[in-house]
């Protein structure tokens, strides 16, 4: 049957035309509250209130929707998108789409053509209008968003070509504004959007409708913001690559939308759409202009909504149950906002902000501040193994085995010593069997001129030894490269790379042996896009896992970027652990977590925190000076551009400050780690 019992049910929680806002209770999206419930039991499985009207949503102006994985919210929105298209099919009308590309709707393209391909549905009767298009920008290019819309949808289901419109990146410049006036004429001569589809920008775009835009504007070409375009680098392989302009939609013509959704997936997206739902309405963040439009949805995933006041300060918004997280969160919070240690909060600190409930359950000030001052003390040890020989029922890793086998994940091939490597000098300094495993080869962030470099050094000793190597130094400087010169320079760039870590190993003392470059497969693209995470890659961690029966297992939780590659390979993590927790060696494994380059757990998250020594962090740098192709002008620089050390030595300088601010001892630096549980 086309339509699923359970499907059906995702619709009816998503279909919002405000006169039949359907009773949320105990569907398959209820909001993981994962640190608070409310008093109200029933209330804990309602996902969607109406803004501003309950105590949760006070500080909401837009309706949104909290699902537990970009999966399941895509699902529904496809699911929302396909009955639209039959009801206008038994009708016999046309509908109307207006479609977004990006990393957001991806999701929902690869459900319609599941939908398609899997249910029978048709797309004989959709008319759509794509967003935006780079300005210039030929069709044929990948990366424009033509190639893109056909790639992820068009060419996989029976749309008419016909029907399918997208802003046209080549339009001579004096035709540009009458192109633009007809864009938004053919939208309306086509009866107008019946549901437009949007993703968000951390510039709070909208389309390419960037800060200043107007709201009524209409379809037209803009200039696209600096954090637009750092965004897009990695696709383009360079910010200089990425173009300057856009052709839009205006933020009038999306408003006419008789519905709208907007998806935001991750923890990047998690500021913005805090803004954008809670701020006021203002040019300065576009997507703000959705609060006056009626019949909008924002679907967020946990990450997204965490900024969110009512996820993020609970007890702000109405009365919770104190769960051990929650206090946490609480009182980490408390702390910062009224500028003192934990020892010193008192009474009327936990009174003036929202915290009466969990004073009056746990008594007086005194108890609750010793208690989490003690919680936070106990997560600091010097000793990321377990210390021998003592007393270990407070500290956080076990005492026994005094050596511990331990395995390091890095997802790229510098993410060990950028992100843990004061704790891996100290795990091998303290005499355990520390293992690394490169879980990529990298090969893309190392440039074609390093690549080149290398090539000419090798063919300036060795002329005769290797043709192919001329080959590559002469395709690098004509930029003709054949299929398989392209693999040569792929597996150059990969060996710059492996020699660079074990650069870094070697200095901290490492056997090469215990160096593992696991190369896998999903990454080896060539391509900034990936594959999917698939049986082969699951199965080399699995083995490896197997092979080393660990006592430790280190990996990168760095969740901010949904669709990046530490998501994957801590996928691939997480798959294996499911599989081998059955095995006895398992009951022994504990898996600890570093955030990746990016970001750092917050004091409450952190379950251990491992002090460095100002030579700790001079030790750390040398390390990942051994990463040179990284170094300077990098190719995946992200929107910060300074260099990583410097990065990663501000970051655990902040940490140890926090738990200085705190009220614990004052250290340089920490580097911190979560305990995952399986
Ligand atoms: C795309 C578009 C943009 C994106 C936004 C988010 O057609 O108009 O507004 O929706 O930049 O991009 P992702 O989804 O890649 O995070």
């Amino acid at each position: 049957m086309f339509i699923s019992v359970v499907l059906n049910k995702f619709v009816s929680i998503l279909r919002t035309n405000k006169s039949s806002i359907p009773n949320f209770k105990n569907t398959n999206l209820n909001h993981k509250l994962n640190t608070m419930q409310h008093k109200d039991s029933n209330s804990s499985l309602i996902t969607y209130k109406e803004p501003g009207q309950f105590e949760e949503t006070r500080f909401e102006k837009i309706h949104n929707v909290i699902v537990n994985s970009s999966e399941i919210g895509s699902k529904a929105v496809a699911r929302e998108i396909a009955d639209l298209i039959l009801k206008k099919q038994e009708k016999n009308k046309k509908c109307i789409l207006g479609l977004a590309t990006g990393s957001s709707p991806i999701k929902v393209y690869a459900e319609l053509i599941r939908l398609h391909k899997e249910e029978g549905l048709s797309f004989h009767n959709v008319i759509t209008f794509n967003l935006d298009e780079y300005y210039p920008m030929e069709k044929e290019n990948v990366e424009s968003y033509h190639y893109f819309m056909h790639d992820h949808l068009f060419k996989h289901i029976d749309i008419d070509p016909k029907n399918i419109h997208i802003p046209d990146g080549m339009v001579a410049p004096e035709n540009l504004d009458q192109f633009c006036i007809e864009y938004d004429a053919a939208i309306l001569a086509a009866g107008g959007l019946d549901f437009q589809l949007l993703g968000i920008g951390r510039t709070g775009h909208i389309g390419f409708n960037e800060p200043g835009s107007h709201a009524n504007s209409g379809t037209r070409s803009i200039t696209l913001a600096h954090i637009t375009r750092v965004d897009a680098a990695s696709s383009f392989l360079g910010i200089n690559n990425v173009p300057r302009r856009a052709i839009t939609m205006g933020i009038g013509t999306i408003k006419k939308a008789k519905r709208i959704v907007l998806l935001a997936w991750g923890e990047n997206k998690a500021s913005v759409v805090q803004e954008t739902i809670e701020g006021e309405i203002s040019s300065q963040v576009p997507a703000t202009y959705l609060q006056e439009h009626s019949n909008t949805t924002f679907i967020l995933d946990n990450e997204a909504a965490s900024q969110l006041t009512r996820i993020k300060t609970p007890w702000l918004v109405s009365s919770c149950v104190w769960t051990e997280v929650l206090k946490s969160s609480a009182i980490v919070w408390l702390c910062e906002r009224v500028n003192k240690p934990v020892l010193k909060l008192n009474d009327k600190d936990y009174n003036d902000f929202g915290m009466s409930g969990l004073l009056a359950e746990e008594g007086v000030a005194y108890d609750l501040n010793i208690k989490m001052f003690n919680k936070l003390q106990r997560t600091i040890t010097g000793w990321p193994g377990g210390k021998p020989n003592a007393d270990d029922s407070n500290r956080p890793e076990r005492a026994l085995p005094a050596k511990k086998r331990v395995l390091i994940f890095s997802p790229h091939p510098d993410d060990d010593v950028i992100s843990m490597g004061g704790t891996f000098d100290r795990l091998v300094e303290q005499g355990h069997e520390v293992y690394v495993a490169y879980q990529t080869s990298g090969n893309i962030a190392v440039s074609d001129e390093e690549a080149s470099r290398y090539a000419e050094v090798a063919v300036s000793i060795f002329p005769e030894a290797n043709p192919d190597l001329k080959g590559v130094v002469q395709a690098l400087q004509t930029k003709k490269i054949d299929r398989q010169t392209e693999l040569l320079i792929r597996k150059i760039k990969g060996q710059i790379r492996r020699k660079e870590s074990l650069g870094a190993t070697r200095f901290f003392g490492l056997p090469d042996e215990q160096v593992h470059f696991l190369d896998m497969p999903f990454y080896e693209t060539g391509t900034v896009k990936k594959n999917s995470l698939a049986e082969q890659d699951i199965t080399i961690i699995t083995d490896l896992i197997t092979a080393i029966k660990p006592h430790q297992i280190y990996a990168a939780g760095d969740l901010a970027d949904p669709h990046g590659t530490h998501k994957v390979c801590l996928d691939a993590i997480f798959a294996a652990i499911e599989r081998l927790k059955i095995e006895s060696f398992m009951k022994y494994c504990w898996v600890w977590l570093y955030r990746g380059a990016w970001h750092e757990w917050e004091p409450q998250e952190i379950e251990m925190a491992v002090p460095m020594s100002e030579d700790q962090v001079l030790r750390k740098r040398k390390a990942i000076f051994y990463h040179q192709s990284q170094k300077d002008n990098v190719m995946f620089q992200g929107e910060d551009s300074r260099e990583f050390w410097v990065r990663v030595e501000e970051r655990t300088k902040k940490t140890a400050d926090k738990y200085n601010a705190l009220g614990l001892a004052e250290y340089t630096a920490i580097e911190a780690f979560k305990r995952y549980y399986f």
